[in-house]
């Protein structure tokens, strides 16, 4: 939204742009980073990871984390959000440590973990990106952040770095970011008379958010940000030909259409130019 669906469907960019890392580092307390987040918490679950276009982002994903880790692994996981993949990997025997800027959203995955009887798997953390090296650990046996945490922050290569130190080597790491490029997302907004709307993931420095500035790295920066340190092992669409989530109610008018998409891109997930094409890109790097 931005990282998803429930901030790019509701959000009116507002407020001048501020820096996650300028709030974190000059005052104790929740970076601003945690601030548009804390409004959404309640209602994401609804908005985006229970909605038809959001589960089928979801479930090719969690395919690739649990392919990623096994069970009795230890993974840190950042941007948690409401815990839908913590939660998901730990019932396949997978220990998460669950971390997030935003104090609502880390209450409410707590609240998952609980009804989930996962405490003792999942730990929930409020902790941003932006202060990894708070993290006195142990080296993880892999990480991970979906939907969009990594497009929150100022400098890729920052959480990069503190990655690098936090991760044993063979370690897979698996970012979900959202990409720059999204024809989707441009004929949407065309039709509808928004050109800003439509190429706002191409303003250089970001698009303002509700006082956040939202980046789209490409697919080759996030490389360079994890080189040398990591290697790429594989990258994937995610919501290429399936349309990005605030298309709701286009998706419920077109049940068979969209199953029809959802298969074709998993079909080809993988296969250039999809993967820079699309909503979000699923980046999967290795720990050298
Ligand atoms: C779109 S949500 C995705 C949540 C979850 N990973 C999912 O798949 O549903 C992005 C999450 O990143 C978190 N976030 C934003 N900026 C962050 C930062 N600088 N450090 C840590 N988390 C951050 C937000 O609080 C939010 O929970």
């Amino acid at each position: 939204m931005e990282p998803a669906a429930a901030a790019e469907s509701s959000a009116q960019p507002s407020g001048p742009p501020a820096s996650p890392t300028a709030r974190s580092s000059a005052a104790p307390g929740p970076p601003a980073a945690a601030l548009p987040f804390d409004d959404l918490a309640a209602g994401y679950d609804d908005v985006f990871s229970h909605s038809a276009i959001g589960s089928l982002l979801r479930r090719p994903l969690q395919r690739r984390l649990r392919a990623a880790f096994a069970a009795g692994d230890r993974v840190l996981e950042l941007g948690c959000g409401t815990g839908e993949d913590a939660v998901n990997l730990a019932r396949h025997g997978v220990r998460v440590l669950a971390t997030d800027a935003s104090p609502a959203m880390v209450a409410a995955a707590r609240r998952k973990v609980e009804d989930a009887g996962l405490r003792d798997l999942v730990e929930v953390r409020r902790l941003a990106l932006e202060e990894l090296t708070r993290l006195g650990e142990p080296p993880f046996d892999g990480a991970f952040s979906s939907f969009g945490g990594f497009n929150c922050v100022r400098d890729p290569r920052g959480p990069a770095r503190d990655l690098a130190a936090l991760l044993r080597p063979g370690a897979r790491l698996l970012l979900c970011v959202m990409g720059p490029l999204v024809p989707w997302e441009w004929g949407w907004f065309l039709l509808r008379g928004k050109p800003g709307k439509a190429f706002r993931r191409l303003r250089p420095g970001g698009a303002a958010w509700r006082g956040l500035v939202i980046r789209y790295p490409s697919i080759g920066a996030m490389k360079r940000a994890f080189d040398p340190e990591f290697r790429v092992r594989r990258t994937a669409a995610l919501g290429v030909l399936l349309p990005p989530s605030y298309a709701g109610s286009w998706a419920a008018r077109h049940p068979r259409l969209l199953s029809r998409l959802d298969r074709w891109e998993r079909r080809w997930e993988t296969l250039p130019p999809l993967p820079w094409l699309a909503d979000h890109y699923l980046l999967e790097l290795e720990r050298r």
